[in-house]
Formats: structure tokens, sequence, C-alpha cells
């Protein structure tokens, strides 16, 4: 297959957009906001931001370097990479496979954030018990969830079928920029003209270590992976489109930095509203779609409408890697043409999704009764992606050769050995206790 076929970048930015698109997510402006306030605030951040340095960097790299030698993929770099049979293609599968489930479920959430574009335009109002009751029969109307899953995966289809420059990257360039726009607004909107940006920006970083659990440490390091989209061959499929070898490691630390940044200012955004009327940062899940809104009754729908079409924009720029790398997979080794990968494979997320949309349909799971999505999220962030980012650490640390290109400059060649070298030593022993700790958890 020629890399025509494939398709690639148009240009090093439109690749880096792409690849902190696919990074910021509602990981960034969901999940990282609940669990820091779960947590209690900067001493969780700072070992956050220790998880992205020691594990995510590497393992981004090493997706990279993987993604941009074999120019496959993850199925078929591994094949690429050391020959036609060799057991490191189940590493590829085990990506492909969690790109297929992670999409079914975040389809769900991200449908939600856009209905609740259509909420926030309304404006909300009532009591805070009947803003909450909004979200309970939203979860438990299976029609109107499906409706919205529905309204999300067509977008995110629509996007993956015109391809890597025409879809992904032409709109990694239109919403990335708005993105940033709407959320440095929301966070300069929360320092300078709310009460409670002084206490948001203590409460993010000024650490209380007696807080700090040890179940604290292993959200932040599984965190990492989600936040990074790391662990299942997403960065190895964005980085096959790149035409020429990047400096990947500056690559890798750009794309981090720019995704931990982002969280940060969510982060400020959402916790200075918060801590302006006083409630309780802890509020975990419902922090988004239960406790914002009530606030939003004050700020009113200049300030509603952005934060959901931040919310939905993030949501549709990983959603679209995470189905490319499906789609990628059929194209590359199955000779599938794009629209028809993209059309079934799609569809079969979509159909799929429906069950996680059935919040009330509930089946056996390692003796308790559990919903699809739960089942989905807890397979996928506390096996799946912590497995495949061991292997593909182990893989590119241990097993490649070649690994360390000629660079141009001293600084950049000490760079890369330091990262490769974490990628050694340090990251699978950090891995390999998230995961060992996440099987107690199920
Ligand atoms: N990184 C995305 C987020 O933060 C989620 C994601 C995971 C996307 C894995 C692609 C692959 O929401």
């Amino acid at each position: 297959m020629t890399d025509a076929n494939r398709g690639n970048w148009g240009s090093r930015i439109g690749f880096i957009l792409a690849a902190v698109g696919s990074a910021v997510g509602l990981g960034n402006i969901w999940k990282f906001p609940y669990i820091t306030g779960v947590y209690g605030g900067g001493a969780f951040v700072l070992v956050y931001l220790g998880c992205i340095l020691l594990v995510g960097v590497p393992i981004m790299l090493a997706e990279l370097i993987i993604g941009g030698r074999s120019k496959r993929n993850p199925v078929g770099a591994f094949r690429v990479l050391r020959s036609e049979k060799s057991p490191w293609q189940l590493t590829g599968w085990l990506g492909v496979a969690s790109g297929f489930l992670i999409l079914a479920y975040y389809s769900v959430i991200a449908g939600w954030s856009t209905a609740y574009i259509f909420k926030a335009i309304q404006g909300f109002s009532g009591t805070t018990e009947e803003i909450g009751a909004q979200f309970t029969n939203l979860q438990n109307s299976p029609l109107l969830t499906i409706f919205w899953h529905t309204v999300f995966m067509g977008l995110t289809i629509a996007i993956v079928i015109r391809g890597v420059q025409k879809g992904i990257e032409r709109w990694s360039k239109i919403l990335m920029p708005i993105l940033v726009a709407i959320l440095l607004g929301l966070s300069f909107y929360g320092i300078f003209f709310t009460s409670g940006g002084v206490k948001a920006l203590s409460f993010l970083f000024k650490p209380n270590f007696s807080q700090l659990s040890a179940e604290a440490i292993l959200s932040a390091l599984g965190h990492a992976f989600f936040t990074l989209s790391l662990g299942m061959g997403a960065m190895i499929t964005y980085g096959s489109y790149l035409k020429k070898e990047v400096n990947f490691s500056r690559t890798a630390l750009t794309i981090s930095l720019l995704d931990t940044v982002i969280a940060l200012f969510a982060g400020i955004a959402i916790f200075s509203l918060v801590s302006q009327y006083n409630m309780e940062p802890s509020s975990g899940t419902g922090l988004i779609f239960t406790t914002l809104p009530v606030l939003f009754k004050e700020t009113g729908v200049l300030i509603s409408v952005p934060f959901f079409l931040l919310l939905t924009f993030a949501a549709l720029t990983s959603a679209i890697s995470l189905l490319e790398v499906v789609v990628s997979y059929f194209i590359d080794e199955r000779r599938w043409s794009r629209t028809r990968s993209t059309l079934l494979l799609g569809g079969a997320i979509y159909l799929v999704g429906i069950l996680c949309a059935a919040e009330t349909l509930k089946v056996p799971f390692f003796g308790k009764q559990r919903s699809f999505f739960q089942i989905f999220d807890v397979i996928t962030t506390n096996y799946m992606l912590p497995v495949g980012g061991l292997l593909i650490c182990l893989f590119v640390g241990w097993v490649m050769k070649e690994k360390i290109p000629p660079l141009k400059s001293k600084a950049s060649t000490i760079f890369y050995q330091l990262v490769i070298f974490i990628l050694k030593f340090l990251t699978p022993v950090a891995v390999a206790l998230v995961f060992l700790n996440k099987l107690e958890i199920i």
C-alpha cells in the first residue's frame, strides 16, 4: 500500500493540532477537574504532573516512534517492525479493540454534552434538585440518550470519512483554536471576574500532602494514560501519517505539555466558579452535568453555552482519533476503502454504543450487576490501556533496534536518550504497579 492511499498530514502544525485534539477530551475538561476535586487538589495535581513526565511523555514517544517508523496502523506496525507472524501484533489488536470499546461509551457521554449545549441555550432554571433531576432524566431515558449518541457518532463518522487531511486535519485546525479561545476566555473570567479565582488557584496549586492517598496516586497514573490517548495506538496511528520523521521526543513533549496546560486551565475555569458560589469541588462525576448547571443559572448563557461547546468540541476531536485507529486497521490490513471502513466500523461502534446508552440494562460482571457503560469503562481504562501501554513501552525500550535517530543538536540527543532511559526502566515498573492495583479494585 502506498502512502498516498493511506493519507498523510498536510503540515506539521496540522499533525500537532490533531494529536493535541486527540489528547484533549472529556478526560481534560470533565474527568481531570472532578478527580482533582475528589482527591483534594494541589498534592494530587503535583503527582499527576509527575506521572505525565515519567509515564506519559515516554509512552507517547514510544507510540510516535512505532507509527513514524512503520507508517502503519497499530496491528500492521508491529508486523512491519518485527515479522509477519510476530506475537507483538497482539498489542496492536488490543489497541484496535480498545478504540472500538472506548468510543462506544465515550460517544454516550459526549452525546450528553451535545444535549447540554441546547439546554444551556434555553437557560438553566429551577431549584438545585430540579437541575440535578434534568441530568438524571437524560441519563435514565434511553431514547434521549440514544438520540444524542446518534448525533455525536454521526459527526464523528462525517469527519473521519473525509480522510486524514480533508477530515481529521481540517477539523482539528478549525476546532482546536476555538477550543483554546473558549477555554482562555472562561479561565480569564474565572480568575478576574469571580470572587473564586484565588481560591481556585490555591486549591489547584497549593499542595497539602496529608490528603494524598495511595488510591490518588494510582488514579493519577491511570488518568495520565487516558488523557494523553495512550496505550491503544492512537498516537501510533497519527504518527504513521507523518510524511517525514520529526523530532519525536520534542513532539511528544509538546503534545503532553499542551494537554496538561489545557487540563489545568479547565480546572481553573471550573473551580473559580465552584468556589465563588461556595459549592463543594469534590462532587465527583456530577460536577459538570449537575453542579455547574446550578452555577450557570447565575452566570447566564454567555458562560454556559461556550462551556458545553468546549466540552463537545474536545470530545469530538478525541472521538475521531478513536475511530481512526479502528478504521486505519481495515484500510491497511484488509484493503477496505476509507468510506466502507468508516461506515461499517463507525456503524458497528454506534450499535454497541446503544447498549451503553441503556444505563438500566444490567448484566452480571465479576459477581456484580453492571451496565455495559460501566463494564466497557472498567475493562478499557483499568486493563486494556495499561496492558497496551506496558507492551508498547517494553517493545520500544527493549525489543526495537535503532530507536534513536541521528539528531541535529546535542541537546536533543541527550533529551532523547533520557526519555528512552526512563522508558526502559521507570515507566514499566510504574505501569505494572497501576495495573496490579487496579486488578484489586474491579
Ligand atoms: N484522551 C482523550 C481524553 O482525554 C480520550 C482518548 C483516549 C482518546 C484514548 C483517544 C484514545 O478524553
